[in-house]
C-alpha cells in the first residue's frame, strides 16, 4: 500500500510519550495506558498550562520525563512531585518527549500549530507517532509524509474516520481501492460546530486521508450519515464496499493506533446494533456548503493550498464567533484567501509557517473590510 500510515511491527511494550496530556485525547490515552499496564508504559508527559492536572497523571502514571509550556509551571511540578522526574518546558521540552530514548511510541495530540514540530520530530526520529493533531497533517502533510519516509518512523491516524480507514485499507493494493468514504462526526466545541455546519471539518478531514493514504482528491469522497454510526467506508474496484463501524469512543481509535496490529480488550464495550434503528445515507450539497469543494479545490492544487485554506478558515470562524461576519462570509472569506494565495512547494516546516502567518494576514484584511 502506497499511503503513508500503512506501515507494520509489532512490539512488545510500547513506551509512550503522551503530548496534549491534559486535553481531551490526552485523558482518554491515559484510560486506555490504565487498562493495558502490561503493554503501555507511560514513560513521558507534556502538556500546556494544566500543571495541577499533570501533577495528578504524574503521580499515577510516573513517567520519567515531563514538560510544561511554561518555565515556572516546570519548576512548581518538580518542588510538588514526589518523586524524581526530568523536567522540561516550553517547545524543546516536546522535543525532548519525542527524542528520549525511552520512548518508542508519541500520541500526538497538542492542539494547533504548536503539534506540527514535534509530530514532524517523532516521525524523523523513526518512532511510532499516533497522530490525533490534524493541523500536523492538513497544514504540514507533505513535511509530515517526507519525515515518515526519511525516518522510517509509523505514522497511525487517531482521528475516527481516519482510522476506520486505516482498518479498511491495511495491506490493500492502490489500484484496488476505487473510493473511500468518511461521515460527518459527534465532535463538539464551537470551532468544530462551526466547521461541522459548514463541512470545512470534512474538508479538512479530506486533505488528511489524502496524506495518509496516498489518494487523489476524486478517490475520497464525504457522505452525509446523520447516526455517526459508520465511520468510514472502503469501495473497491470489484464494486464491493466494506464498512467500519464501532461506538463512538475516542478510546477506540486511540487504542488502535497505540496498539497496532493487535486488537486487545479495552475500556470501551463492543458497538450495539440495536441501539440505532436506522442508517441512513445522502449526499452532500456541494452548493449549500462551498467550504468542502474548496477543500477539494486545495487538495488538487496540492503544495500549500491547503495550509492557506486552513488559516483562512480559523481566521473566518474566530471572527464569526466573535460576532464580526455573517456565516456566509466564512467560505467566502476562505475562497477569497485561496484564489489570492493558491499556494507553493512546501519544502521546510519554515517556509510552510510562513505561509500560514501571510493567509492569516490577508483573511484578517478581508475580514476587516467586512466588518
Ligand atoms: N477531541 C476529539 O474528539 C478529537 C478527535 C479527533 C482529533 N482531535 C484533534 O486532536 C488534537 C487535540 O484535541 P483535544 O480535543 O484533545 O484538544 P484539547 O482538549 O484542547 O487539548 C489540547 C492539549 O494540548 C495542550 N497544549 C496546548 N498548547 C500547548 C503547548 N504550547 N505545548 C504543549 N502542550 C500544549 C493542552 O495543554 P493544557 O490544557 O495543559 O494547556 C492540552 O493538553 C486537536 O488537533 C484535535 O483537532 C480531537
Amino acid at each position: 500500500m502506497a499511503g503513508a500510515a500503512l506501515g507494520h511491527s509489532v512490539k512488545k511494550v510500547r513506551r509512550v510519550a503522551v503530548l496534549g496530556s491534559t486535553g481531551s485525547i490526552g485523558t482518554s490515552t491515559l484510560e486506555v495506558a490504565a487498562s493495558h499496564p502490561d503493554r503501555l508504559e507511560v514513560a513521558a508527559l507534556a502538556a500546556g498550562r494544566n500543571r495541577e492536572l499533570m501533577r495528578s497523571q504524574c503521580e499515577r502514571f510516573r513517567p520519567g520525563l515531563v514538560s510544561l509550556a511554561d518555565a515556572e509551571d516546570a519548576r512548581w511540578l518538580a518542588r510538588n512531585l514526589s518523586y524524581k522526574a526530568e523536567i522540561h518546558h516550553g517547545a524543546e521540552g516536546l522535543m525532548a518527549c519525542v527524542r528520549h530514548g525511552d520512548v518508542d511510541t508519541v500520541l500526538a495530540a497538542v492542539v494547533g500549530a504548536a503539534g506540527l514540530a514535534s509530530t514532524e520530530a517523532a516521525l524523523r526520529a523513526g518512532k511510532r507517532a499516533c497522530v490525533a493533531n490534524k493541523e500536523a497533517l492538513v497544514v504540514g502533510g507533505a513535511l509530515m509524509t517526507r519525515a515518515l519516509a526519511e525516518g522510517g518512523g509509523e505514522l497511525l491516524p487517531v482521528d475516527s474516520e481516519h482510522a476506520a480507514l486505516h482498518q479498511l485499507l491495511a495491506g490493500r493494493a492502490p489500484e484496488h481501492i476505487r473510493e473511500v468514504r468518511i461521515h460527518p462526526t459527534w465532535k463538539m466545541g464551537p470551532k468544530i460546530t462551526i466547521d461541522s455546519a459548514t463541512l470545512m471539518n470534512k474538508g479538512l478531514e479530506v486533505l488528511e486521508a489524502a496524506v495518509l493514504f496516498g489518494l487523489k482528491a476524486d478517490q475520497i469522497q464525504v457522505t452525509i450519515h446523520p447516526q455517526s454510526q459508520v465511520h468510514a467506508m472502503a469501495g473497491f474496484t470489484d464494486g464491493t464496499y466494506q464498512l467500519q463501524v464501532c461506538a463512538n469512543d475516542m478510546k477506540l481509535p486511540i487504542q488502535y493506533a497505540l496498539l497496532w496490529p493487535e486488537r486487545l480488550v479495552g475500556p470501551v464495550p463492543p458497538y450495539d446494533w440495536f441501539q440505532a434503528r436506522a442508517w441512513t445515507f445522502e449526499a452532500p450539497d456541494l452548493t449549500r456548503f462551498p467550504c468542502l469543494d474548496l477543500a477539494y479545490t486545495a487538495l488538487r492544487l496540492g503544495g500549500t493550498a491547503p495550509t492557506v485554506l486552513n488559516a483562512a478558515n480559523e481566521e473566518a470562524v474566530a471572527s464569526f464567533l466573535a460576532g464580526r461576519i455573517g456565516f456566509w462570509d466564512i467560505p467566502s472569506c476562505n475562497a477569497e484567501v485561496l484564489s489570492a494565495l493558491p499556494g507553493g512547494p512546501a519544502e521546510s516546516l519554515e517556509q510552510v509557517m510562513a505561509v500560514d502567518a501571510e493567509a492569516r494576514r490577508r483573511a484578517r484584511a478581508w475580514l476587516d473590510g467586512r466588518s
